[in-house]
């Protein structure tokens, strides 16, 4: 059987690195240990502890051993607060969920991104190429300019040897459409893992490219899901007509593993 530590790390805010009405990245410092005591690997996510509010699930990025940064969107009251009113002192709580195959990440990687699910795809970078020898190519997708997060200006390090491809619908920054016309532009043969996170219709697009085009198999989907204890215990995560606990199996899984999920949901 497999023990499983959680840890609690008080974290302080450091600094506001972007914002906007809706969106906000935040940058805080850990008051104790370090991110490697914290353990996150690529895949995991942590419940940030929002005092006097509640703990929600997020990605962290590990931009150093003592600092992580939040992307957040504004969907209710405990992300309004941290869009609005970031508190000074919280806490995170992890690593949750299941980490990515390392053999996965030794390889050449296709990230798929959109909206807040590009906090996943660079927390798996940081942590890919500081640890593996990965490959990747970035492409991330916006409806307009006004979503679009300038990650390449507010992640420069994280991206720096990364090939990157930006989508906007309205075409105002980068390729227009959407991230799976980006696809049409590549030999998805060349990749040996392709990893997709972002909104629903998003991966449901892809999940069908990906039948039709046979890469299937090789395809991962990071889903989201309401997240209350993070941990197994509650139930309020199960996916997949009730087969699967997001928060121990997930957030990120094959294809493969998904399909009444798709049945369901595209
Ligand atoms: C593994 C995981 C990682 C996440 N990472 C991030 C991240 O890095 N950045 C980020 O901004 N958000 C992330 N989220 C989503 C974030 O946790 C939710 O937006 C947050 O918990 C909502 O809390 P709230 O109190 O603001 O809203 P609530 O009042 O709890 O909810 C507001 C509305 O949003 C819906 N909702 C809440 N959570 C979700 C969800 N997960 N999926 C779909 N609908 C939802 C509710 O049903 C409700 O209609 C992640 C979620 C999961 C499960
Ligand atoms: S959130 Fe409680 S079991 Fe997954």
């Amino acid at each position: 059987m497999n023990i499983i530590t959680y840890r609690y790390i008080p974290i302080k805010l450091e600094e506001i690195l972007w914002k906007t009405e809706k969106t906000i990245v935040l940058v805080y410092k850990l008051l104790q240990d370090n991110t490697s005591k914290l353990g996150i690997g690529p895949g995991h996510f942590i419940l940030l502890w929002v005092p006097g509010h509640e703990a929600i699930p997020l990605v962290p990025i590990l931009l150093d051993k003592n600092t992580v940064v939040f992307i957040v969107k504004s969907r209710g009251s405990t992300t309004q607060l941290l869009v609005e009113n970031p508190p000074k002192r919280a806490g995170i709580i992890g690593p949750l969920g299941r980490e990515i195959e390392k053999a996965k990440l030794q390889s050449n990687i296709l990230l798929i991104g959109g909206g807040t699910g590009v906090a996943t795809l660079l927390s798996l970078i940081s942590l890919a190429t500081k640890n593996y020898n990965s490959l990747i190519t970035l492409i991330y997708g916006a409806k307009n300019s006004l979503e679009f997060i300038p990650i390449n200006d507010i992640f420069y390090r994280i991206l720096e040897n990364i090939n990157t491809i930006y989508v906007t619908e309205d075409g105002s920054i980068g390729l227009r459409g959407k991230v799976t016309d980006a696809l049409a532009y590549l030999d998805l043969t060349i990749y040996d893992v392709i990893i997709a996170v972002g909104p629903i219709q998003m991966l449901c697009n892809i999940y069908h490219n990906a039948q039709d085009k046979g890469y299937i198999g090789k395809l991962l989907l990071g889903l989201e899901t309401i997240v209350k204890c993070g941990m197994g215990f509650c139930g309020s995560c199960l996916i997949n007509n009730g087969n699967i606990l997001l928060c121990r199996e997930g957030p990120i899984f094959k294809a493969t593993e998904l399909t009444q999920w798709a049945n369901s949901q595209c």
